[in-house]
Order: structure tokens, then sequence, then C-alpha cells
């Protein structure tokens, strides 16, 4: 099924690279990330010599595109201080009215030569983070994974359907969203989210191209190393994340990360196959991202085998 090599990626890994120290207590995330245990870990005072800034770098986005895999993987480099949650300061008014001193405040403790990294895939498809993030730092650098749009379209729906469930409310099949009296419902929002190029234009107002990395979200599940190379290059640190940080878990069927004599593998919850789609939706959905994605190759001068 071809949703289920796409659906491996949004995983949110079981426990946090980041040492206990660093998580601001009682936090989650609203993936549903946790430690392994349900426990945030001790709360010590943060070691001398460090202090929390604003990030340098920032993930933002896509939705289901594997931001949480690139930000795990990212933080095996030593020189990466990852922030534990999503903060949504960007986009989301509520937030981003509490300023910059509150916003630094949820970042983690870091040495001088580290640089901090948050992701908050929201900000992808906000209206206004482009703008706000600029007002912060223009010459922050930004990382975007991104997915075939259409297996993208099915994970949102899919982590969505078990979210509800697990609340019990009442769930519906995902053709139910998609057709509309017997055509494409282009207003499904998660359809809306999938439309890159159009959230792109009013990243690039804002940012010039070369400030924005793009990472195939379907090759780091495959193969992570040449995908995080180049996210070291262009966050300009020396390479330090190597194949053996990586081992490929047979059970999982993907990648689970080693370092500092820890193992982690992403999140059950995340690894869910995604449910049958009906195949003449499925090619309609096809169908009508094909100009759409198009769009987005010319746009950013690259072309995804997006299939
Ligand atoms: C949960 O894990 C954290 C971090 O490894 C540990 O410090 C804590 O003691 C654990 N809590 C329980 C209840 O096992
Ligand atoms: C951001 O605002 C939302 C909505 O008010 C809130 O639920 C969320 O916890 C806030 N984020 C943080 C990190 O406090
Ligand atoms: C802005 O971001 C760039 C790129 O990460 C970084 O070199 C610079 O120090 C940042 N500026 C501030 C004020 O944080
Ligand atoms: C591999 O994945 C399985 C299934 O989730 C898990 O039980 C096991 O502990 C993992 N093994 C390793 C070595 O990570
Ligand atoms: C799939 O959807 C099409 C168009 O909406 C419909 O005609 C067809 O009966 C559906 N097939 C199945 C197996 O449900
Ligand atoms: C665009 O994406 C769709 C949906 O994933 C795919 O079916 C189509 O072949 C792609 N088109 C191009 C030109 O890459």
């Amino acid at each position: 099924m071809a949703g289920l090599l796409g659906s491996l990626l949004l995983l949110v890994l079981q426990t946090f690279a980041a040492p206990p120290d660093f998580v601001p207590a009682g936090d989650l995330d609203p993936e549903g990330l946790q430690w392994a245990n349900g426990t945030a870990g001790p709360s010590l005072a943060p070691p001398p010599g460090t202090s929390q800034r604003v990030p340098h770098s920032i993930i933002i986005g896509v939705r289901k595109g594997g931001t949480r895999a690139l930000l795990e993987m990212l933080d095996i480099h030593p020189s990466v201080a990852a922030a534990a949650t999503e903060v949504h300061f960007f986009d989301w008014d509520e937030n981003y009215s509490r300023g910059f001193d509150w916003y630094r405040g949820l970042m983690p403790y870091s040495y001088p030569h580290q640089i901090t990294v948050e992701k908050t895939p929201g900000y992808f498809t906000s209206a206004q983070a482009p703008e706000r993030i600029r007002a912060m730092n223009a010459s922050i650098k930004l990382l975007l994974i991104l997915r075939d749009p259409a297996e993208r379209v099915v994970s949102d729906y899919t982590q969505v359907y078990f979210n509800r469930l697990e609340a019990r409310k009442p769930v519906r099949p995902i053709e139910d969203l998609l057709v509309r009296g017997g055509a494409l419902n282009t207003r499904y929002k998660a359809i809306q989210r999938s439309l890159y190029h159009l959230h792109m234009r009013n990243w690039l107002r804002y940012f010039p191209l070369e400030q924005i990395h793009l990472v195939d979200g379907d090759t780091l599940v495959r193969d992570p190393l040449p995908e995080l190379r180049r996210v070291e290059r262009f966050l300009e640190l020396p390479p330090r994340i190597a194949a053996s940080n990586f081992y490929f878990n047979q059970t999982k069927g993907f990648y689970c990360i080693r370092s500092d004599g820890r193992e982690r593998c992403l999140h059950e919850s995340k690894g869910r196959p995604h449910p049958p789609v009906n195949g003449t939706v499925l090619r309609q959905l096809r169908a009508y991202f094909r100009p759409h994605n198009r769009s987005f190759y010319r746009m950013v001068g690259r072309t995804f085998h997006w299939h």
C-alpha cells in the first residue's frame, strides 16, 4: 500500500535526545510526544555556561512531513540544542503576543558553540509566521521537510482519525472528507495544506530561497544520512552525524537512533499504517496535485520524485 512507507515518517520518538535537565518540566508535545515512561524527567539547575537563546534555525513544516524525525536526527549533532516541544509561537496570536522573552524562556539551555533549533510544523501554512520570523532574525536559516502531497493528505487524515478515536469522538471515512458532490473537495484543510507552492510563495516574500533548505522527507526515512549531511552543510556545522548513529529496526521497518549510549525509536502511534483509500478517489487526488507540484518545482528550482 502506497501509504505504508509514507506513514513511517510521521513518527514521534519515544524519548527526547536532549538530556532530561534540558527539558522544561511538564511540557507535552502537541503531537503526543512524551518520555517513554510518561514523565518529563527531573528538572535540575542548568549547567554553568549555558543560556537560553532564540532559535538560529527553525523547522517550519510541513505537518506530517517528518519534522519530528528530522529534529531528533539533527539533535544527534553535538552542536545542536533542540527545543523539546512545539512552541507555536509565530502562528498562534496568544503566544506571539507574549513576546520574544517568553519565547526564549521555552528554548533549551545551550552552550555558546551550539545552535538552537525549534520545530513547529504549523508555521509553514501560517500567513503571519514568515513576517514575524523575519522580524526576529532576518538571516535565520529555515528548514522545510516535504513529502508527496497526496501521501501527506492521507497521513494528515490518519492522525486526526486516531486522535478522534482516542477521544471517543465519531470518525468519518476519508472519502467523506475528500469527496463533495461527486468531485474532489479541495476545501478540505488537509488538501489545502498540501498546496505547497501557495504557502511557499508567502515565505519567499520575506526570505530568499537560499535561506530555506528543503529536505526530502521520503528520502530521510529510507536513507537518513545523505539528507542530514546536506542539512549540516546548510547550517554550517562540521559533519558529526554518522552512519553508526542509525540502525534499522526490522520489526518497525524504519531507522532508530543511537547516540550518547542511548537508543531510541520513533513512537508507535506514528508508525500506524494508513487506512485503505478508495483507488478512484486516490487517483483523483493525485491528478489534482499534478499541476500544483509542477508550480512548486518551478518555484524552488528542484524536482521531487513524488509519483
Ligand atoms: C522516567 O525517565 C526519566 C528520564 O530517563 C527518569 O529520570 C525518571 O526517574 C523516570 N521516572 C520513572 C517514574 O521511572
Ligand atoms: C500557545 O497558545 C496555545 C493557545 O492559547 C496554548 O494552548 C499553548 O500551550 C501555547 N504554547 C505554549 C508553549 O504555552
Ligand atoms: C540569526 O540567524 C543566523 C543564522 O542562524 C545566526 O548566525 C545569527 O547569529 C542570528 N542572529 C541572532 C541575533 O540571533
Ligand atoms: C524494534 O522495534 C520493536 C517494535 O516496536 C521494539 O519492540 C524493539 O525494542 C525495537 N528494537 C530495537 C533494537 O530498537
Ligand atoms: C470508489 O469511489 C468511486 C467514486 O466516488 C465510486 O464510484 C466507487 O464505487 C468506489 N469504490 C468502492 C470500492 O467503494
Ligand atoms: C505531483 O504529485 C502527485 C500526487 O502525489 C503525483 O501523483 C504527481 O505525479 C506529481 N506530479 C509531478 C509532475 O511530479
